[in-house]
């Protein structure tokens, strides 16, 4: 009983509980990207906001009762009513961090890991600048002993050389990929990465002339982005060698700025595809599974363009996952050489930095048509996948009025060749409105289209070949067959698609990522 009584009293007990209560929070708030679930499954709107504050509430009291205690206020914490608080403020505090492991160990198993591992970091900068002045007004009258107070004193000095990185970079500046080289449908984009905020260039040479083209936005250099991308004509690039470069922006000011590094890249040629015979990478719905993609990419071959199909990441909050997933992998399948067509997936249309992807990847539009050798691709934006209403998308979505602006578009687009093959994250071209669809279905016809490459339904297979509503939707158009890509699968495999045109036909194949075959078809044009 007394020692019962001994380990209320003590300071062990408030102080280890502390730390879980502040920890509890921390945990949980990085995962708010997906509270709307949480909240759509017990039905109430505001549920995890609540938990939040109950968890802030709960750790401030804690918090309290702990530094009454370090600081020996006899008279308060002798008392009965002392104890029954630490205890109630303890068990809430194992909830919390229980509840706080749980949010972290759903988001760490999942796809959302990156996103969970960002806002952590994230919640952790801001916890740090929070507590700590808070900490060391209640604590530090309390260290009388010398190992205290040296603990203390790392503790500050670990947390100013923290804040010090902010100011003065402490990392050397790199350019983190190859390039991607977007053909946007009225010239490329070269889009790479550094591991810091700075400019970006291209530097090449065009009948004799010496180019070094920026990334800017009206003359002012763009700097507050780890992309870059610089837009270059068709005919400068084609079968020409060219470089990137970039300088390190630490600050910038109306008069003057603040830079660190230059650094510049090795060499790349790139080649252009021309003619009848081309081999394209097909790939959809990475999801941040990278090595998985990698690995059935190793079964494709040699190919010549890349098809990037969408969906990269479960929803883009940050730039960093922008960079990871799509970037950096676009760049390690055409490592600078070869050209690239980007679908927008609907994930990427999710989080703070959806809307910036545009301007970051050097496109003007997601939609546009683009002639590659003796083939035009007409290539399509599906958006999202539901009503803009729906509370996934938080009121801050148009993509019906979005997707109508497509398709008007679409009745006065015209391609160049006459095999055309349109692309589409989801098959339906729009999942929302019955009547788009029907009338993207009924442009993509009238420019000809013979093929229309999808991902979104992590399957690997011809569409509609099963009958049902697909087969229904499909009998109106029989000219045009519609495939599905593959992608990361519902039994966790990834599978990537390979696509040979020629003046003949066009021959599908998938890869699995262990490397069985999972289809082969072909359709003459
Ligand atoms: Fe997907």
């Amino acid at each position: 009983m007394k020692t019962k009584k001994n380990f209320l009293k003590s300071i062990t007990l408030p102080a280890v509980m502390l730390v879980l209560a502040v920890i509890a929070p921390i945990l949980s708030y990085a995962a708010r990207s997906t509270w709307v679930f949480v909240n759509l499954t017990v039905k109430f709107e505001i549920f995890t906001y609540v938990l939040l504050g109950l968890m802030i509430v709960n750790a401030i009291v804690l918090g309290g009762l702990t530094a009454i205690r370090a600081n020996k206020f006899d008279s308060i914490y002798s008392k009965k009513s002392f104890s029954v608080a630490i205890v109630i403020t303890s068990l809430l505090s194992i909830a919390f961090f229980i509840a706080g492991l749980s949010f972290s160990f759903g988001m760490l198993s999942s796809e959302s890991a990156q996103a969970y591992t960002l806002y952590l970091k994230k919640s952790l900068e801001d916890a740090v600048l929070i507590a700590l002045p808070i900490f060391l007004v209640l604590f530090y009258p309390a260290c009388n002993c010398k190992t205290k107070r040296s603990i203390l004193s790392v503790v500050v000095i670990v947390i100013s050389i923290l804040g010090l990185s902010k100011l003065i970079p402490l990392d050397s500046y790199k350019i983190t990929c190859d390039p991607s080289v977007l053909d946007t449908g009225k010239d490329y984009s070269i889009v790479f990465a550094t591991n810091d905020f700075g400019t970006g260039y291209v530097e090449y040479e065009y009948k004799g002339k010496p180019y070094k083209v920026y990334d800017h936005q009206g003359g002012r250099l763009s700097s507050d982005s780890k992309i870059h991308s610089v837009n270059v004509p068709y005919e400068h690039l084609n079968n020409n060698s060219y470089k990137i470069g970039s300088v390190r922006v630490i600050e910038q000011y109306s008069y003057g700025s603040r830079t660190g590094k230059e650094i510049t890249s090795d060499e790349y040629t790139f080649t252009p595809v021309k003619g009848d015979d081309i081999t394209y990478l097909v790939v959809s719905d990475w999801h941040t599974y990278l090595d998985r993609a990698h690995e059935a990419i190793s079964y494709i071959g040699d190919y010549d363009a890349v098809i990037l199909l969408g969906d990269a990441t479960p929803g883009v909050d940050f730039e960093e996952q922008v960079v990871t997933n799509i970037v950096e992998f676009s760049g390690s399948l055409s490592k600078g050489t070869l050209p690239t067509l980007y679908v927008r997936g609907n994930h990427e249309t999710r989080g703070e930095y959806a809307g910036k992807i545009l301007n970051a990847l050097g496109l003007d539009e997601f939609y546009y048509t683009a002639d590659m050798g003796n083939y035009s691709f007409v290539v399509l934006d599906s958006g999202e996948d539901k009503d803009d209403s729906h509370p996934e998308y938080g009121g801050m979505t148009d993509y019906n009025t979005y997707r109508a602006d497509m398709i008007e578009w679409l009745k006065g687009a015209d391609v160049k060749n006459d095999k055309v093959i349109a692309l589409s994250h989801s098959w339906r071209i729009s999942d929302v409105e019955p009547e788009l669809s029907v009338a993207g279905w009924n442009e993509i016809e009238r420019l000809g289209a013979k093929l229309m490459i999808s991902g979104h339904h992590h399957q690997c297979r011809l569409i509609g070949a099963n009958g049902g509503s697909e087969a229904e939707f499909l009998s109106a158009y029989p000219g045009i067959t519609a495939y599905l890509d593959g992608g990361k699968m519902n039994d966790g495999t990834y599978v990537a698609s390979k696509m040979t045109l020629s003046s003949d036909e066009i021959y599908l194949e998938a890869f699995r990522n262990n490397g069985e075959k999972l289809l082969e078809h072909t359709i003459k044009w």
